[in-house]
């Protein structure tokens, strides 16, 4: 049976639902180690410049396109020009690639989650990793089970499912993120931490850094694959965009900045480094933990919020494909369901086979877990983005006051949209690509 078209219960209910899209693995596990490779505050500083003057106006276009058309990635473009449905089918395309690896994350949390308990006779973390990662049964069945999880909220639809998964996941995820700060901050010289975040050395500054930055932020705001669109596409008539967009940004912002300082405090506290790039949180972290008082519950209630963050983010990808497939081919929601989960399992368990039994298998010498992370964060996404401001600059055409009520401020989103962001995302495929 096809369901009517679904809508959030609330504007409050479509925010929560977007921030558990937003505040995910991008959060908690990349930022911090962009930003230890990047020398901290400085990158801080220009990380803040980009999301709120820069990437908003993709995230607030996604929203128009979406609120607007009422469709999904498919019919949204469509609607427009029918020539332009290839769009959507990119961001459908970079839902699943995304889904590949992020789901193979997914599932080395669920492992770590399980081992919690069991962290502290071991002294070689690194060796520990490497071994888990290797191993092609762990590595397939945590995938899928993560990958399972996130279909079976989708499953269930727009409000029995993904409302009711982020309104119990993202406050838990608060709670816990809250606990385990005051936990790092009351550990001796948490202030060099706090230092590193907070205060800038702006010899430290590169402008390679500033496009590092740019792709992290539209990563963490979910722009460039139409997660936000899809999400977006649920909201009603009444509910405002602009205070949509900031309100995920400022609470994106305040929880990558609080994954920070329960991370960075940590780590120089038990004198490690900060660069240790991936391998912060599945490496670094576990060994601090070992060494901390309550360190196996600290351990737990870490991984158990890093996994509700990447949950509700997982969930938010999958829904792309699923509704796409509703609104376009008419399909039922649970049929539409297990062809996503089918679709992402025929990827995702080669693609976490990587470290394994498939590291051998390269594409431009990149193993399928890098290569699908560096072609959708250096192609897919910002393609997907530029279409996305190209569209709502120049086709949309829509009304002065649907977003900014004054017509300055809709001028210059249109000319954003039209030019300077356009410019980026051409510049961020450039560098990234070279
Ligand atoms: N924003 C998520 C994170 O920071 O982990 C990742 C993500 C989710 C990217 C949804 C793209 C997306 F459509």
């Amino acid at each position: 049976m096809i369901e009517k078209r679904p809508a959030w219960s609330s504007q409050f209910a479509f925010i929560l639902a977007a921030i558990g899209s937003a505040v995910g693995l991008g959060n908690i596990w990349r930022f911090p180690y962009i930003m230890g490779k990047n020398g901290g505050a400085v990158f801080l500083f220009v990380y803040l410049l980009l999301i709120f003057f820069i990437c908003s106006i993709p995230l607030l276009a996604e929203l128009v396109h979406g609120k607007y058309t009422q469709k999904s990635v498919l019919d949204a473009f469509g609607q427009v020009n029918s020539k332009l449905k290839i769009f959507g089918w990119f961001d459908i395309a970079t839902s699943v690639m995304i889904s590949s690896f992020y789901f193979v994350v997914g599932g080395w949390i669920i492992f770590y989650i399980l081992k919690s308990f069991s962290f502290s006779g071991i002294t070689d973390f690194g060796g520990y990793f490497n071994n888990f990662v290797a191993s092609p049964i762990y590595s397939v069945v945590f995938t899928i089970a993560f990958l399972f999880a996130c279909i079976f909220f989708v499953y269930r639809g727009v409000n029995k499912g993904i409302e009711v998964a982020n309104k119990i996941m993202m406050p838990l995820f608060g709670v816990l993120l809250i606990v385990l700060v005051c936990v790092s901050l009351s550990l001796p010289n948490a202030s060099v931490g706090l230092e590193f975040m907070f205060k800038p050395d702006f010899s430290k500054f590169t402008p390679s850094m500033i496009l590092e930055a740019l792709g992290q932020a539209l990563f963490t705001l979910s722009i460039g694959m139409g997660a936000i669109l899809t999400y977006g596409s649920y909201l009603k008539k009444d509910d405002s965009i602009l205070k949509s967009a900031y309100s995920i940004i400022i609470a994106d912002t305040i929880f990558a900045i609080l994954a920070g300082i329960m991370i960075f405090p940590a780590v120089f506290s038990f004198g490690m480094e900060p660069n240790s790039g991936a391998g912060l949180v599945f490496i670094t972290l576990p060994k601090i933990f070992t060494q901390m008082p309550f360190g196996n519950l600290v351990s737990f209630g870490f991984f158990v919020l890093l996994f509700f963050a990447a949950l509700t983010s997982g969930i938010s990808i999958v829904e792309v494909t699923v509704s796409a497939f509703i609104d376009t081919y008419k399909m039922s929601r649970h049929k539409a369901a297990i062809i996503m989960f089918l679709m992402v399992a025929l990827l995702a368990i080669p693609v976490s086979l990587s470290f394994g039994l498939l590291s051998s298998a390269t594409i431009f010498g990149k193993t399928l877990f890098d290569f699908f992370d560096y072609i959708t964060a250096n192609l897919f996404m910002p393609l997907n983005s530029l279409a996305i401001c190209f569209v709502v600059g120049w086709l949309l055409k829509v009304a002065n006051d649907y977003v900014f009520k004054n017509r300055f401020m809709h001028e210059l989103f249109l000319f954003m949209c039209r030019f300077v962001l356009p410019i980026l995302f051409v510049l961020l495929i450039v560098t990234g690509l070279r």
